[in-house]
Order: structure tokens, then C-alpha cells, then sequence
């Protein structure tokens, strides 16, 4: 892995470097420092110099409150795990059996304090109030101040803006009532009055400011399922607001998913959502795309991959693949073909890992480029728990990846960044330590 770094001058390493790193929406994203799908649901994205800050609810132990988490990344695609910043207490709202939904964040230069606002509820969801905490650095350790009913209305999904002129706005989803934004303090703590409220039944919202224009995104009430998301125009906050429209595929219910963010990305955003899953929340995806905006029209489209620019702020479609079938690589330690009815040649590479240590070895990958790559690895897994293998390129240190639990009879995607040379490649997969997943075929990026 290092030899690419020696044979080529840093200004070339780094632009080739991000070349092709690809958001895979609805895949298993392996954190680089624990060997973990990202656990960072509902949750927001935060810039703080040249890094990006994840911050989002911990499901892995189901739907009670666990931990608020931080990632962070430079490029958008990969992310390490940072610490949380408030974890469950013994009582109180944090306490055993809480509901701790859509964390955001925002920072106040003034008083040099980042600000955390919360969804805090009762397991029967009946508080619906919201919570706030202070930080000191952004993904640090928080001080929970306590929870409250804004301006004595019922609040249950929300989210945060500021504005240009650095005014900060709560976005809360008032189910009596409706969608509502309200002021908040100059020190963001509280919320000090009403500036917009629709009687429609929204929740999960977003808001986004482009070229003078507010765009408010959120979801109809259909619980843990999906449906197709909406948006809205204006030119002021406090209206007149246009009515709602959708702006995915129409009956693609937004590509499966629920708004929880958007962040602005060079001349456009970047649609961040969730692929709930309520039975077995862990497994949880996160379907991020771009978003197209033009004038007072947002649009999106479905990709199985994408390339964010980060340096540029622009985004581009993803590279179609090469792929390698796991049953006709070369099976090792009692790794075997197996049937598959719903994968590609309708087998598998079967019994990875286990007390025999199997493993597919891929001997001839070709590599386009010399490149960090997102590769994918498509698998199953019938279990409800994550499985794992150690994934080794070229010869060089394994990492460990995970792969959530199947979706439902496909196989599903999990990704990892590689260093690729440009032509033959090797990839070997192999697990220690219990039961890796089938593998279904390895996809790999030709440009
Ligand atoms: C990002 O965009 C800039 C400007 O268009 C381009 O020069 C650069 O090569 C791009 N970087 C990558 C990694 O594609
Ligand atoms: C999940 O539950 C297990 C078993 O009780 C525990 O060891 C682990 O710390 C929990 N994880 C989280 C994130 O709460
Ligand atoms: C931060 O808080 C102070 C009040 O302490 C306020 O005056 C200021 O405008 C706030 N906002 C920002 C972006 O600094
Ligand atoms: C690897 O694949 C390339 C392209 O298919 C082929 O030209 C080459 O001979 C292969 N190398 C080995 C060692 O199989």
C-alpha cells in the first residue's frame, strides 16, 4: 500500500487520491477505526475548517436512546469514528428507555460554543420536546442543559439553520398543529418566537438557502416507512411559502429513504437520508445523492455510486464496474461455491471464515489507475447481526469491513477504500474470527 506513495510526487498522489472515492448510497459503511457499519442515524453534517463532522444517533442496540456519535472525514466517503458526545445516564432524559432523535449541530463564534438541539421523548413518544447541550470542541464530550416544549408546542423531528446573517432557526415538526420554524436566541439556546408555521403534516425537515432562495425539505407522516419527500419555496423565511412538490422519482418513495439533512456542496447540496429499517435499526443505510438546484426547482436521481469533488464543491456520476464472481475465484480453507438463487451466476462464494479460516483470493483485478478506489463487495448475510472479514490488497495489512444483515433476498453492497495500481491487482477475503458473509462478486471501477 505504501510503495504508491514513494513512486509518485505528492502533487500527483493527491490528485489522484480523491479520484475515485464514491458515495454508494444504502450500502454498509464500514467506519476505518472500528471495523463497524457507521452508526451516525437521523443525523447532521457539520464543516469545521477542511473536515467534515457526522453527527447522529447510535442504533446499535435498537430504537432506546444509546448514544448521540461523531464521525469525521476530509473527503465524504471515509469516516472515523470520533467519540459521542453525550452518552446514556442512569436517569433523567438520557436515562434507560428515551427516545433521542435528529441531533444537529451549530456553532456560535461569538460565544465559541458548539450547540446541540434534540429531539428528547418518552419511549411512547409522548414529551415531544426538545433537548440542548453545549460543546467546547465539535466532536467532544457535551453538556446536556435540559429539554423543553418550544414556545409550548409539541416538537417531535426537527432540525437547525442559519442564516446568512448568522441568525439560527429551530425546525420542528408540531403535530397538532404543524411544521413550524422558530427563532432562535442570539446564543442559539432558546427559541424566542415564531417565524413560519404550515398546517400541513410534515416531518423530518430540512432547510437549505441557494442564490437568495430558502428550500424546506421534509417527509409525510408515515412512520419508519418511506415515502416520496417534498419540498417547498421561499424568498423570505416568514413566507409566503409555495406549496409542497416532490423532488425524487415519483412513487420511488425517495429512493427509499427519509430526509435528515442537507448540506450545501459548491453550488448545490447534498441530500442526506436515512433507509430505516424498524425491525433491526443497526442495519439502517444512509442514501446521500446530489441534489440538483436551479432557480426555485430541486431534483434528484437514484446512482448506485457518485464521486463528490470536494476541492471543486461538485459532484459526478460514478464509474460503471468491472466485476469478479466469487464462487470462481480462487476458495480456500473450506470456502466454497454455493447456491445462490438471487446472485449474479446463482452462487457464491460460500463458508468464509469459520474454524477452517476460509477465503477468496480475486488474483487478477485490474486497476484503470493508480488510485484510493471504492471498491464494492456484494454479499449476503442472513443473520440479524453484522458479520465481518478482513479484506487484504495486494499483500498489504488486512481491514476489517463489516456487512450488515441482508436487506431482503439480494444481495446487498458493502464498500472499502483501496490503493489500486493500475493493472493486475490481487484482493484476498478471509475472516479469523466466526463467519464472514457469502460472497456474491467483487465490483470494481474501471476509470
Ligand atoms: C476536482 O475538480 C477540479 C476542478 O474541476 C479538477 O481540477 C480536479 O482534478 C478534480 N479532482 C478530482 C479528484 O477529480
Ligand atoms: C449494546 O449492548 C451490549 C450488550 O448489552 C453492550 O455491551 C454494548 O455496550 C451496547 N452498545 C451500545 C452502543 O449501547
Ligand atoms: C453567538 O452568541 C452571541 C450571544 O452571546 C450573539 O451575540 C451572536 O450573534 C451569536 N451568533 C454568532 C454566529 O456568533
Ligand atoms: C490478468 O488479466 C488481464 C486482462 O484480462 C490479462 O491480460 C492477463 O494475462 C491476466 N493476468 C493473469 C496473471 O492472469
Amino acid at each position: 500500500m505504501h510503495l504508491l506513495k514513494s513512486f509518485l510526487p505528492s502533487t500527483l498522489l493527491s490528485a489522484a487520491v480523491s479520484a475515485t472515492l464514491q458515495v454508494v448510497p444504502g450500502g454498509t459503511w464500514t467506519a476505518t477505526n472500528t471495523g463497524h457499519h457507521v452508526q451516525a442515524h437521523g443525523g447532521g453534517v457539520l464543516k469545521v475548517g477542511d473536515t467534515y463532522y457526522w453527527v447522529g444517533e447510535d442504533k446499535t442496540n435498537g430504537s432506546a436512546f444509546q448514544n448521540i456519535n461523531c464521525y469525521s472525514s476530509t473527503n465524504l466517503v471515509e469516516w472515523k469514528y470520533e467519540g459521542a458526545l453525550l452518552s446514556q445516564t442512569s436517569s433523567g432524559d438520557l436515562g434507560p428507555n428515551r427516545v433521542v432523535e435528529r441531533p444537529k449541530v451549530i456553532y456560535n463564534k461569538s460565544t465559541k460554543q458548539y450547540v446541540l438541539w434534540m429531539h428528547i421523548d418518552s419511549s411512547n413518544y409522548g414529551d415531544a420536546k426538545v433537548g440542548v447541550a453545549t460543546g467546547s470542541s465539535v466532536c467532544g464530550k457535551y453538556n446536556y442543559k435540559g429539554s423543553f416544549r418550544p414556545l409550548n408546542f409539541e416538537s417531535r423531528d426537527m432540525g437547525l439553520f442559519v442564516d446568512d446573517d448568522e441568525k439560527g432557526y429551530l425546525l420542528t415538526e408540531d403535530r397538532k398543529n404543524g411544521l413550524r420554524i422558530n427563532l432562535l436566541s442570539d446564543d442559539y439556546l432558546t427559541v424566542k418566537s415564531s417565524t413560519y408555521l404550515w398546517k400541513d403534516s410534515i416531518e423530518a425537515p430540512a432547510l437549505l438557502k441557494k442564490n437568495g432562495v430558502y428550500f424546506m425539505f421534509g417527509s409525510k407522516l408515515t412512520g419508519w416507512d418511506p415515502n416520496d419527500n417534498v419540498y417547498s419555496t421561499a424568498t423570505k423565511l416568514s413566507g409566503p411559502w409555495s406549496a409542497w412538490k416532490g423532488f425524487a422519482d415519483s412513487g420511488s418513495k425517495t429512493y427509499k429513504s427519509q430526509t435528515n439533512f442537507v448540506l450545501p456542496f459548491g453550488d448545490s447540496a447534498i441530500y442526506m437520508g436515512d433507509r430505516w429499517v424498524s425491525s433491526n435499526l443497526m442495519r439502517s443505510t444512509y442514501v446521500w445523492l446530489p441534489l440538483s438546484i436551479s432557480g426555485t426547482t430541486a431534483s434528484m436521481k437514484n446512482a448506485v455510486n457518485w464521486i463528490p469533488n470536494i476541492s471543486a464543491g461538485s459532484t459526478s456520476s460514478g464509474p460503471t464496474e468491472n466485476s469478479y464472481e466469487g464462487e470462481t475465484a480462487q476458495l480456500s480453507g473450506g470456502a466454497k461455491s454455493i447456491a445462490c438463487s438471487s446472485c449474479s451466476g446463482k452462487n457464491a462464494a460460500g463458508y468464509i471464515g469459520g474454524s477452517n479460516a476460509g477465503a477468496v483470493y480475486f488474483a487478477n483485478v485490474s486497476g484503470s489507475v493508480a488510485a484510493r478506489t471504492t471498491i464494492r463487495i456484494k454479499y449476503m448475510n442472513g443473520d440479524k447481526s453484522e458479520r465481518f472479514a478482513d479484506v487484504s490488497v495486494n499483500g498489504g495489512s488486512a481491514q476489517r469491513v463489516a456487512f450488515l444483515p441482508g436487506s431482503g433476498g439480494e444481495p446487498d453492497s458493502s464498500v472499502l477504500n483501496v490503493d489500486l495500481k493500475a493493472g493486475e491487482n490481487t484482493v484476498r477475503v478471509g475472516m479469523q474470527e466466526g463467519w464472514g458473509p457469502d460472497v456474491d462478486r467483487l465490483m470494481v471501477p474501471i476509470s
